[in-house]
């Protein structure tokens, strides 16, 4: 079943409508996407799901949820976290505190993974964490820090490339055991957060749509990667000017891999890789 432009604005405003929530911003590709699944996926057609979101709050609440791609890692790209490591955060080495938010952050593996770069670096103790998502659901996952052992792997690899590994000088290696940080149960199949990581960040709901700065802090920091992919560039901007304003000058926005800013924002930073910093 293809859908027409015109059918996901007719959904998006119907959303408007009822509820906080607007994606008229989002890029109409992946809504499509989105939508053909929700279709499917509680057996409607385009007008039973607009009636349902008309009558139904939970259902709304839902398909909200089913409109955001939660797709995460565990040190995601790992090169990101290679320049993290030897580049960004030695930065901030002297700072009093270090403050970092990570826009974006669905079910929190970003989060993790920061946390255990910064113990490695001897700078948690520093640093205030603070996490955001739109997608509740996610951000309980988060709170959890508990993640599917099979199916997630490549969390080791990642793991090691960027806490054990040297990528200068390949003939260094650091056995730095997994229980530091993360339980491997492979009976119950899942990976567990240990808890000095899991009590330390704040997690809050926030929309990158409406703006404003829930946690009424400036950044050194900002993580927002693979979010605005789903943005169209309007709003794409808006949120780096949101970024813009909330860091510190010397402070660092990192990007996703396939992300990049553009136009007159762009000039007020100073781009190398995926990471910009504030001038
Ligand atoms: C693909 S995940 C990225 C997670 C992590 N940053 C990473 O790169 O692995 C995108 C996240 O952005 C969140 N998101 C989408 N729209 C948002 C908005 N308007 N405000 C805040 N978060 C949003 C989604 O709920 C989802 O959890």
């Amino acid at each position: 079943m293809t859908l027409t432009d015109q059918e996901v604005h007719f959904f998006v405003n119907t959303l408007k409508n009822a509820s906080n929530y607007d994606f008229s911003e989002y890029s109409e590709k992946s809504l499509k996407r989105r939508l053909q699944k929700i279709l499917i996926d509680n057996s409607l057609d385009l007008v039973g799901v607009i009636n349902k979101l008309k009558s139904d709050k939970v259902f709304l609440e839902k398909t909200v949820k089913d409109i955001t791609v939660n797709t995460t890692e565990l040190f995601r790209d790992p090169q990101i976290w290679q320049n993290l490591r030897y580049r960004i955060l030695p930065k901030f080495a002297n700072n009093k505190n270090i403050n970092i938010w990570h826009a974006g952050c669905s079910t929190g593996q970003e989060v993790y993974s920061m946390m255990i770069l910064l113990n490695e670096m001897g700078l948690l103790d520093k640093a205030k964490i603070f996490a955001s998502d739109l997608n509740t659901d996610a951000l309980d996952a988060a709170k959890k820090g508990i993640y599917k052992y099979r199916f997630n792997i490549g969390y080791l690899d990642n793991f090691d490339k960027v806490i054990k590994e040297n990528p200068f000088n390949y003939e260094e290696y650091n056995e730095i055991p997994y229980t530091n940080y993360f339980k491997i149960d492979k009976i119950t199949d899942t990976i567990t957060m240990n808890e000095f990581l899991k009590k330390k960040p704040i997690f809050r709901q926030h929309d990158l749509v409406k703006g404003g700065n829930l946690y009424f802090a400036k950044f050194d920091l900002i993580l927002c990667r693979n979010v605005i992919i789903y943005f169209k560039y309007s709003l794409q901007n808006k949120v780096f000017k949101l970024f813009h304003d909330h860091l510190y000058t010397n402070g660092y926005l990192v990007l996703g891999m396939h992300e990049t800013m553009l136009g007159e924002i762009a000039t007020k930073f100073e781009k190398r890789g995926q990471s910009y910093r504030r001038k």
